[in-house]
């Protein structure tokens, strides 16, 4: 009997202890997932709006003076390495009519200039200029902007913090802050540049992919107490290129000038992306693949290229040497044109940071190429403005070789298709980021009291 009881004592304080670690414990706490994937607003598969989170009144009563001059806006990068941010934001603000642009690049790279000059915009701009020009009075016609893109925001906002009292109490200029590092805007510092220009509706907030807007929103800038929360958007950063090959080279000295088809010099390959790190990735593994699709006799033609850079280049089995060729040091026109002649570009995010605070330069430079990526779900959900009909699907429990394996068993018009989806795709998101820059610039002005 008092066995009996005291083993129903222990059932009993048991039960009390369950129930309270389900019901008292924090209710949320095991249900966030650890990474958040989904864009805010877009949902995945479709090139939505960006997430807009105004609680901004645009239409508030600033008094408005016709703007008639040209719109001055400078663009600043001072990392020295963000030449595909550079160059897509000077595509999509220098496209809009009545634009006078100047740019600040710290170091532009691999002949990126080279494809900012062939932009086809109504104003040529001036540059890249070095960063310390800007504002520097160097030049007796230099005006402060109208619009300042800050392309490297975390450090611009440091590299011109002198500059940014004066600025603020002159009332002229408007800031896009674009975001590298979303879970860096938690931080005391970045928050003291940038708090003012918030309170005054005078700074928005530029994410390179939804989900990264969506991070900023729910741990960073979202978090600060404001009295107007402040837009948070985002553009995907890609931009035209015409793709070179030696076919459309011999094209053009017949003088043919047009724009070159992208399937031109199409070979039976693919491309994988990152710095050669046998961390990252287990080339051991991958070479062996490439030695069974190669051994069956098929696809003799069958090239692997390897895309990144490193001291730590894999040993390639004697067997397969002349399948795979290891691509350096190209310039950005080599990359894309490169990219452009495979089936499938597979990236290797370095971490997981790339599905939730950062955004990874892979996955717009093959859209930019127009070749579909070898992606997961998690990752089309990321950077919502994919879909599934401009990747090769990695499903669950497989890895990216082998979808490979399954592309080269398609036939060529499969996957000439799939690349016509991603260059119609590119195409509709590069014309997409002109007319919603166009709708922020008005909206901006708007805000300064400037009818466009
Ligand atoms: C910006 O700050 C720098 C450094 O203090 C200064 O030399 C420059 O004159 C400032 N520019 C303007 C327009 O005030």
């Amino acid at each position: 009997m008092r066995r009996r009881l005291s083993l129903l004592l222990l059932l009993g304080i048991l039960f009390v202890l369950i129930t309270t670690s389900i019901f008292f414990s924090d209710p949320i706490r095991g249900y966030i997932p650890k990474t958040t994937t989904g864009p805010v607003t877009a949902p995945p598969g479709s090139l939505q709006e960006p997430p807009s989170h105004s609680n901004v009144d645009t239409t508030t009563k600033v008094p408005q003076t016709k703007f008639d001059g040209a719109v001055h806006i400078a663009l600043t990068e001072t990392g020295g390495s963000h030449d595909e941010v550079v160059a897509a934001f000077v595509h999509s603000f220098a496209s809009q009519p009545r634009v006078q642009m100047d740019i600040y690049q710290l170091l532009p790279r691999f002949g990126i200039k080279d494809i900012m000059a062939s932009f086809d915009l109504p104003s040529k701009p001036s540059g890249p200029n070095d960063p310390s020009d800007f504002l520097s009075w160097k030049k007796p016609e230099q005006k402060l902007p109208d619009i300042w893109v800050a392309t490297t925001c975390e450090i611009d906002l440091l590299y011109y913090q002198k500059n940014l009292t004066m600025l603020l109490e002159n009332g002229k200029t408007y800031i896009y802050c674009v975001i590298h590092h979303a879970d860096r805007w938690n931080n005391q510092k970045v928050k003291n540049l940038a708090s003012q220009w918030v309170e005054q509706s005078r700074i928005e907030f530029v994410t390179l992919s939804p989900h990264t807007a969506e991070y900023l929103q729910k741990e960073g800038v979202g978090k600060w107490r404001v009295s107007m929360p402040p837009l948070i958007r985002y553009l995907v950063p890609i931009f035209p290129v015409s793709i070179t090959s030696e076919e459309s080279t011999q094209k053009q000295t017949n003088g043919e000038n047009a724009p070159l088809p992208m399937v031109a010099n199409e070979e039976l390959s693919f491309a994988l992306q990152g710095d050669y790190d046998p961390s990252r990735r287990d080339y051991t593994s991958l070479f062996s693949r490439l030695d069974s699709f190669l051994s069956g006799g098929n696809y003799k033609d069958l090239t692997m290229h390897l895309l990144g850079h490193g001291d730590n280049k894999p040993i390639i089995p004697d067997t397969i040497k002349p399948h795979v060729q290891f691509n350096e040091r190209l310039s950005y026109i080599e990359y894309y044109s490169l990219i452009a002649r495979t089936f499938a570009l597979l990236p290797a995010f370095a971490s997981v940071e790339y599905l939730d605070r950062k955004a990874s330069s892979t996955i717009p430079a093959a859209l930019i190429a127009g070749v579909p990526l070898v992606a997961t779900k998690e990752m089309v959900q990321a950077y919502g403005y994919l879909n599934m009909d401009v990747v090769w699907e990695q499903e669950v429990g497989r890895s990216d070789i082998d979808v490979v394996g399954d592309v080269l068993k398609m036939t060529v018009e499969e996957r000439r298709r799939k690349k016509q989806a991603v260059r119609e795709s590119r195409d509709e998101i590069i014309k997409g980021n002109t007319r919603r820059v166009g709708e922020w610039l008005q909206e901006a002005m708007r805000r300064m009291g400037r009818e466009l």
